[in-house]
Order: C-alpha cells, then sequence, then structure tokens
C-alpha cells in the first residue's frame, strides 16, 4: 500500500493558523477531493475538528481519525490511537493508496515513510501561521507533474498543483 500525503502550502511551507487553513481555495478543495475520493483518509485529531461538522466525515472515504484519547470517538470514523493501527486498518481494508491529510503532526511523522505528495503550492507568505510542513529535500523528490492557477475573483492568490514522488534510492 502506497503511503501518500495532500497538503496545501504557502511560500514558507505555511499549513494551518489557530486550528484553521490561510486561505480559501475553492478549486483547491476540489482537486482534494477528486485526489482523495475513494480512498482511505487518515487525519488527525485537531484537524478533524476543525472540519465544518457538516463536512465531516468526509463523504465518499473511509475517515480514520487519529487521537491518543482511546475515549474518543467521532461517528462514522474508524478510530485508532495510533498512526501504525490506521495505517494497519487501511491496508487491511484492502487500500492501495492512503491518503494522508494533515495536519502538521501527523505530515511530520509520515512524511518519512511517504512515496507520493500532492502539494498545491499558495503564492503568498503567511507571517500568522503556527503550523508548518516540514522542508521537503529536492534530492529526495522529484517532480512528476505541474499545473498553474492564476488569481481570480474566487481565488485570491495565485497557487499550483504539483504532483511529486519519491526518488527511490
Ligand atoms: N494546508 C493544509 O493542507 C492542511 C491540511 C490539514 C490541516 N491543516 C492545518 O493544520 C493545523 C492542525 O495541525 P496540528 O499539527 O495542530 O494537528 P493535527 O496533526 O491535525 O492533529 C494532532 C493530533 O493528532 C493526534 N496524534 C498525532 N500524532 C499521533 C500519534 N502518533 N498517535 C496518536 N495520536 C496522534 C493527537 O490527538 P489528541 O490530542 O486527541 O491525542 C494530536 O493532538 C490546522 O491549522 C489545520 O487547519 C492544514
Amino acid at each position: 500500500m502506497m503511503i501518500t500525503i495532500v497538503v496545501a502550502v504557502g511560500m514558507n511551507n505555511e499549513i494551518g493558523g489557530g486550528g484553521d487553513l490561510l486561505w480559501v481555495l475553492p478549486k483547491d478543495m476540489t482537486h482534494f477531493k477528486n485526489i482523495t475520493w475513494g480512498h482511505h483518509v487518515l487525519v488527525g485529531r485537531k484537524t478533524y475538528e476543525s472540519i465544518p461538522p457538516k463536512f465531516r466525515p468526509l463523504a465518499g472515504r473511509p475517515n480514520i481519525v487519529v487521537s491518543r484519547d482511546a475515549t474518543l470517538k467521532y461517528e462514522g470514523c474508524k478510530n485508532v490511537t495510533s498512526l501504525e493501527d490506521g495505517i494497519k486498518f487501511a491496508k487491511d481494508n484492502g487500500e492501495e493508496e492512503l491518503m494522508i491529510i494533515g495536519g502538521g503532526e501527523i505530515y511530520r511523522t509520515l512524511l518519512p515513510v511517504t512515496e507520493r505528495i500532492f502539494l498545491t503550492r499558495v503564492h503568498h507568505t503567511f507571517p500568522e501561521a503556527d503550523t508548518h510542513f516540514p522542508a521537503i529535500d529536492p534530492a529526495k523528490w522529484e517532480t512528476i507533474s505541474t499545473e498553474f492557477i492564476h488569481a481570480d475573483e474566487k481565488h485570491k492568490y495565485d497557487f499550483e498543483f504539483i504532483e511529486l514522488k519519491r526518488i527511490a534510492v
């Protein structure tokens, strides 16, 4: 089973602030939905709680929520207390590509075992950010594709869809 990260970052690898995202980019939300649809998604408790209740669990995808608190039970989700259990659950369920959808703590821990990254690069800096994605070592990742999207009335910033694949060693 492949492990894939899906993330949107600012120019300084910012991913969030005050428990929420730093931008509203509808085309990126659609991109996220298309990429993750039908796959198991693994999400940290803080990010899961940041999803508006009417949108969670995320539809069309088995949601695996990780928390160290074994008493936390989110309805309609697989609740796990370790990343290993979350990964095993997806694997045992026949998943071929597990989607890691954040947030910062989960990305940091699982980047070393990730083979593919769907990265949205938002062409702006966000000094108010308090959560960041780890630095991506260019020696370890090759760019498979890029697609640039210009800002418009619904998208305040330019952004870019980038697919990265870990270089085999
Ligand atoms: N830009 C993006 O693409 C993107 C995507 C996702 C999230 N975000 C942003 O990222 C921020 C949240 O990130 P975060 O780092 O604060 O939190 P997070 O990674 O979403 O969740 C952290 C929580 O997950 C649980 N957890 C983490 N590692 C664990 C482990 N090894 N075993 C068991 N449980 C574990 C713990 O829950 P308990 O405390 O319950 O034990 C921990 O407090 C928000 O601002 C959000 O909007 C951005």
